[in-house]
């Protein structure tokens, strides 16, 4: 069955129409076509799904896109800014967090999402503030330290130099 679903997505007011039981998963990367959204394990293990709902990072693949009904959906290309990287997305290719990428979007939404809650996180919040993120091919002490480097400043006043 069709229904109509409104929400905010990506800071917009929109109304897509939908299957009463389509994952939100779905909805993002099919309907919308925003593919940035990665599915991995499917079934709520692995974030590479991870979405900010209300200002809280949730696994996209385990939620129904019928009770996003009036809530605020961020996904990884809210924080494009034109061509500009994040400086969260910057720190990640600057500290070789990354391989094959398969996670990584999760992982920049869990970590700008991370820091946007506690500006300050130390050593163990940020492995805390991650635990929910699975990455199977880079080394996690590069994850670390790219947040560290945002929560440090090092990419904000990059982009201050720049503007
Ligand atoms: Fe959603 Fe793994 S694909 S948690
Ligand atoms: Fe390959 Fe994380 S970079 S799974």
């Amino acid at each position: 069955m069709k229904i109509n679903l409104n929400m905010t997505l990506n800071g917009k007011i929109v109304t897509y129409e939908i299957e009463h039981d389509a994952r939100l998963l779905d909805v993002i990367r099919d309907e919308i076509g925003l593919s940035g959204t990665k599915e991995g394990c499917g079934v709520g293990e692995c974030g590479a799904c991870s979405v900010i709902i209300d200002g809280k990072v949730v696994n996209s693949c385990i939620v129904l896109a019928a009770s996003m009904e009036g809530r605020e959906v961020k996904t990884i290309e809210y924080y494009n800014k034109g061509k500009e990287l994040h400086p969260m997305q910057k720190s990640y290719i600057e500290n070789t967090a990354v391989q094959c990428g398969f996670c990584t979007p999760g992982f920049v939404v869990s970590s700008i999402n991370l820091l946007e809650r506690n500006p300050e996180p130390t050593r163990e919040e940020i492995i805390e503030g991650l635990s929910g993120n699975v990455c199977r091919c880079t080394g996690y002490e590069q994850i670390i330290k790219a947040v560290e480097d945002v929560r440090d400043k090092k990419y904000v006043e990059e982009d201050k130099k720049n503007e």
